[in-house]
């Protein structure tokens, strides 16, 4: 069953976060318009891991790879963002069969509407972000 959460400011994505690691999952699919938080979310989501740089978008690079502090549930946290993908000849660069065979990864993908029935048979999560006025929700 999806559960939606209505959220005003930043720091209740704190709380977010949290609920989705509990479930340690091994592949996030974002979706939600333009500005809608995708990268804010993912970004608290790598803090949660122990990531100490700034997450920043990977929208120029199309994936980012995180190493991550040798306490955490997991090794590595890949940061994707299809937002730039012109074309389905882009995902094997993606490497994700590979990333998702690996034991301790963490595949948090934005804009991951556009590959929606290539990614379905990695059994994502689908994290659904909705905008209305200040108030965002969003879906797991
Ligand atoms: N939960 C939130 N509450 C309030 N403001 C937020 C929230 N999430 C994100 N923002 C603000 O919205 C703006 C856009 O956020 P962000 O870059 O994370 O969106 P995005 O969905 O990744 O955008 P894009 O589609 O360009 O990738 C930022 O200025 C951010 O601070
Ligand atoms: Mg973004």
């Amino acid at each position: 069953m999806p559960k939606s959460f209505l959220i005003k400011n930043q720091s209740e994505l704190k709380n977010i976060a949290k609920q989705v690691l509990t479930k340690k999952p091994k592949l996030l699919a974002l979706t939600g318009p333009l500005g809608a938080g995708k990268t804010t979310l993912a970004r608290v989501i790598g803090k949660q891991l122990g990531i100490k740089q700034v997450l920043t978008s990977p929208t120029f690079v199309l994936e980012q790879v995180y190493q991550l502090p040798k306490n955490s549930h997991y090794q590595y946290l890949i940061h994707v963002d299809c937002y730039r993908m012109k074309s389905r000849a882009e995902l094997p660069a993606l490497d994700l069969e590979h990333w998702l065979s690996q034991e301790k990864t963490l595949v948090i993908i934005e804009w991951a509407d556009k590959i929606k029935s290539w990614l379905n048979k990695f059994k994502p999560t689908w994290i659904k972000i909705e905008v209305k006025d200040k108030t965002r929700k969003i879906t797991l």
